[in-house]
């Protein structure tokens, strides 16, 4: 079975992180984790750091080019909230234009492919947040009509038959600090756990949005649940950098093998940090 390299929030376009990133690329190409084609690449979104700069899209596209060229077949992304917008403001015009340019087909959300026998879940969770009233904050929001559509999915026998499953979205499930939690939170956990009680195992939820890289591993039954951090190290807001319950800034960047157990999983240091 294919292992997992999950990564997030890279922010193209912020900076130099279009050569910091491009410097990540040509380590991975180059085999530091080994076989390319051995791997799923997983990005929990915020690609670009903002939208609106159309060079950050095809920036990002041709990285993916070069690790696709090299033998990373399959990259799989979903939207984060700086790839609707500026991170504050996000604007509906990006949703289809993040579709064209990272799908190449018009498909509705959660997108899933089936690989290795793995089935690879990607919600978005800037669906039902791009609202004039949630300009203020960002903690993300999928919306009845994709959870919906979830629960549905998972139950259906291309799915149900996979020896695997694995929930990628890009804001956090399980943080409990002020407006950082998905607004929905507990309705993902009421499908999910009501899948996994139908032995329809969940057996990774993948995120990143907050840059703090922690992991929440067993919460609603499921082994592993990890957050990439940025793997840019892309730095908060000053102010969010001063309030005491904000973690560091963390580059997670992890190499996951769901045939063997979590702590074989193992983080990816580009930084020496
Ligand atoms: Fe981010």
């Amino acid at each position: 079975m294919k292992k997992i390299l999950h990564m997030s929030d890279l922010h193209i376009g912020y900076k130099n992180f279009s050569e910091t990133f491009h410097e990540i690329v040509i380590k991975l190409i180059g085999g530091v984790i080994g076989n390319p084609s051995d791997f799923i690449v997983i990005i929990t979104g915020d690609l670009v750091e903002n939208a609106n700069n159309s060079e950050s899209y095809n920036q990002i596209k041709d990285e993916f080019n070069y690790l696709k060229d090299a033998g990373y077949e399959s990259i799989l992304v979903i939207p984060g909230n700086h790839d609707y917008g500026t991170g504050s403001f996000g604007d509906k015009k990006f949703v289809n234009l993040f579709k064209q340019n990272f799908f190449n087909e018009n498909r509705k959300y959660p997108i899933i492919n089936v690989i290795d026998n793995i089935a690879f879940i990607g919600l978005d969770s800037m669906a039902a947040e791009l609202h004039w009233y949630d300009r203020l904050w960002a903690e993300g929001e999928l919306g009845s009509e994709q959870l919906n559509r979830l629960n549905n999915r998972l139950r259906k026998d291309n799915i149900q038959s996979c020896k695997k499953r694995v929930i990628y979205l890009h804001h956090h499930p399980f943080d409990r600090k002020p407006l950082h939690q998905l607004k929905d939170s507990n309705k993902l956990c009421e499908i999910l756990e009501s899948a996994i009680n139908d032995s329809i195992s969940i057996d990774a939820i993948l995120y990143g949005h907050n840059h703090e890289g922690k992991s929440n591993n067993g919460y609603w039954g499921i082994q592993r649940c990890y957050d990439a951090g940025s793997i840019n190290l892309k730095p908060r807001s000053k102010l969010k950098n001063e309030l005491p319950w904000f973690d560091k800034v963390k580059n997670s960047t992890r190499v996951i093998d769901l045939e063997n157990t979590p702590d074989t999983d193992y983080k990816l240091n580009f930084h020496g940090n």
